[in-house]
């Protein structure tokens, strides 16, 4: 009971300084609310607000930029019907085949991960993020296409850009999978810079945890962000490749690394790029908090999962999620939300093909 205390009181307190943040973001001018999700008002419940003495949480305010101009009613008269489009398409595309939802999710964390959302990752040429090493495994290229394609016969030629549909996609796919909506601003242009050398920087899964926290925060996400959107892995799948180096670490589950031994077939585990494990032992095609629980339990698949139960910075949020399941799906929301923000343009160009740049 007094540990539950302890994790309790501990989130209590990154969730007020997430709350500052987020509040902040409203009260700037330009920006419509709601930025939060109505699921958010159930986030804390009152028997979770204890009276402690909380030490004053430092806020970076927003920058002007990050915030200018992005409102989930940005396409309302320009191209009103883009979510339905969006929607249409995402759904028929994990209806057909249910691994696109976790695909469409992490390339959008690749996208975001990298110069921002500005649909960097979607360029292909060579050199490009899309043509990385780290990129290889990515997919869910040609749903983006497909969408573009149709938002551009029905909205004004150039209006809605590709880092918004990307941005829209993933919301959508994860409702798909079973987990939260929220609402998705809108208004991000597209870069027209991308440089395969940055998309190797993303986190590959051996990474110690200051290294995760670190490259989180320098874009503006916290440790709290960092927890819950690893959360992610409670779908999907990775190769065999990024989970080498988990087979020979002795924190693991030993029926779970025997299990792991026999689907990647040990023999030529260094280049298998095509044989897959789910990232979730348990209920990998469902969203839910599993994924912490299985932490728990030294299931975590990628490195960097099982070391967010070891480090005393995460473990308590590790344990809280695992015990409090609806924190989790509250709690994506508002990071998602915060992760489709991270460094977005306001000037720039809409694509015409999301592959190229504009000539
Ligand atoms: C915390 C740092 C992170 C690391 C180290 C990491 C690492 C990885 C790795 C190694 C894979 C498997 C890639 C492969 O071998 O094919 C993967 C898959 C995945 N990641 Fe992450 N990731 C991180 C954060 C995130 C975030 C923030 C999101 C989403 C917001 C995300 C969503 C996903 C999803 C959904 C998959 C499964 C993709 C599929 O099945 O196609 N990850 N991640």
């Amino acid at each position: 009971m007094k540990w539950r205390w302890c994790f309790s009181i501990v989130l209590v307190l990154l969730v007020h300084h997430m709350e500052m943040e987020l509040a902040m973001a409203l009260s700037a001018k330009d920006v419509t609310p709601p930025l939060v999700p109505t699921t958010m008002k159930k986030t804390i419940s009152p028997k979770w607000r204890v009276p402690v003495a909380r030490p004053r949480p430092k806020i970076i305010p927003p920058t002007p930029t990050e915030l200018a101009y992005l409102s989930p009613t940005h396409y309302l008269k320009s191209c009103p019907n883009l979510e339905a489009i969006i929607q249409q398409k995402v759904n028929a595309w994990v209806k057909r085949d249910y691994t696109m939802a976790a695909s469409i999710i992490r390339l959008h964390f690749h996208d975001c991960a990298v110069r921002g959302c500005d649909a960097s990752i979607l360029l292909n040429h060579a050199g490009s993020e899309r043509r990385a090493l780290a990129s290889k495994t990515l997919r869910g290229f040609e749903l983006i296409d497909e969408i573009k394609a149709e938002v551009e016969t029905s909205c004004p030629p150039k209006t809605v850009s590709c880092a918004d549909i990307l941005t829209a996609a993933a919301r959508d796919a994860t409702v798909m999978a079973g987990g939260p909506f929220w609402e998705v601003p809108f208004g991000r242009k597209d870069g027209r810079v991308s440089l395969a050398n940055e998309a190797n920087s993303v986190p590959q899964g051996h990474e110690n945890v200051t290294a995760l926290i670190e490259f989180f925060q320098a874009r503006g996400l916290n440790i709290l962000d960092l927890v819950i959107l690893s959360g992610s892995h409670t779908i999907g799948r990775s190769t065999c490749y990024s989970i080498r180096q988990r087979l020979s670490t002795d924190n693991i589950n030993l029926k779970y690394l025997n299990s792991l031994r026999r689907q990647c077939n040990n023999s030529n585990i260094n280049i298998n790029l095509n044989r897959f494990v789910d990232l979730d032992a348990t209920t990998p095609k469902t969203f839910d908090e599993i994924y912490y629980t299985n932490l728990e339990k030294k299931m975590g698949l990628l490195q960097t999962d099982q070391l967010l139960y070891s480090d005393a910075r995460t473990s308590p949020l590790v344990a809280a999620l695992a015990s409090q399941p609806s924190l989790f799906f509250n709690q994506f929301a508002v990071s998602m939300i915060k992760l489709g923000n991270v460094q977005v343009r306001t000037a720039g160009e809409v694509r015409l093909n999301c592959d190229y740049v504009n000539p």
